[in-house]
């Protein structure tokens, strides 16, 4: 079978540097573009650690689809370009998995309407590892049965936006599922900022510190008893095979794609 061609944006980022090497090492894809900024001009093997490939890292979007033969570009930057990329991609065929976080809802969907006319694919995945994919289910069950919840997460200070997009797909799956009404809350003295962002029914309490790489604890509460749904994701080495295979999977599809269920079966 033909490898799928890969455009991928965000390159020198450090979730770029463990997918990168990846798609280099398996024949069943083949890396056609690459855009980052730093060492642009490089040869992205090179800049992996690896042998040349051919390849050189470039700053612009355009130059890096132009004439690859791209079939997915895979998105891992930040949201203040992410947007221009994976519209740049969609508007030339090219299907996109959007895995930048914060990206704006309304360009996200734009993106899909694009995708559409164009007979491609566009996945929105704010966490393509199995733990986030579970949770984003488990939630949603849960729900049914238990109406007060909130969500603690952490990820290192690095990170641009807050809280993560884990955790907004996670209160937003919650928001949109049935389920018993909330505790009123009847806090009304002291500092407000304390009891986090309020996002619907769910507030979430969002830690930055330079240790942590990306975890969350989902509470639900009942009188005399509670129920955590836990995720802790230690390395970028848990969205390699889930992307990679997202970018396989993705081509089967059109338009604007929020889940693709047999993301994690084992056939990988
Ligand atoms: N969906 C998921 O499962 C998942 C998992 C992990 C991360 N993420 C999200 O993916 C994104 C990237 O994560 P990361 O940890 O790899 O981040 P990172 O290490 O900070 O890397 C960001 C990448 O984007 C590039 N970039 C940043 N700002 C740019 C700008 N203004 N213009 C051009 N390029 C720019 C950087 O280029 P240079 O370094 O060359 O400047 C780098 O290649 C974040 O939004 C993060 O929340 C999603």
């Amino acid at each position: 079978m033909a490898p799928i061609k890969i455009v991928f944006t965000g390159a020198t980022g450090s979730v770029g540097q463990s997918v990168i090497p990846a798609i280099i090492r398996r024949p069943e894809y083949e890396l056609v573009g690459a855009v980052g900024r730093r060492r642009a001009g490089d040869d992205v093997g090179l800049i992996m650690g690896m042998d040349p490939i051919g390849v050189r890292l470039t700053t612009d979007v355009h130059e890096a689809l132009a004439g690859s033969g791209a079939q997915v570009l895979i998105d891992y930057s930040s949201p203040s370009v992410a947007t221009g990329y994976c519209r740049a991609a969609v508007e030339q065929g090219v299907a996109v998995i959007m895995a930048t976080t914060a990206m704006d809802r309304g360009e996200v969907e734009e993106i899909g309407r694009i995708a559409e006319r164009n007979g491609v694919g566009a996945f929105v995945a704010p966490n393509l590892t199995l733990v986030g994919q579970l949770t984003f289910r488990i939630v949603e069950m849960v729900k049914r049965y238990i109406g007060d919840v909130e969500i603690v997460e952490g990820h290192r200070n690095a990170k641009l936006d807050s809280p993560s997009g884990t955790s907004l797909e996670t209160a937003a799956r919650i928001n949109h599922t049935p389920g018993p009404p909330q505790t009123p809350d009847q806090t009304r003295l002291g500092m407000p900022e304390s009891r986090g962002a309020q996002v619907g029914g769910v507030r979430i309490h969002s830690m930055r510190m330079p240790s942590l790489f990306d975890h969350q604890e989902v509470i639900f509460s009942r009188p005399g008893e509670l129920l955590s749904i836990r995720l802790e994701v230690f390395n970028s080495e848990a969205f390699v095979d889930p992307t990679l295979k997202a970018a396989r999977l993705i081509l089967s599809h059109r338009g604007l794609v929020r889940e693709l269920p047999s993301l994690f079966d084992a056939d990988y």
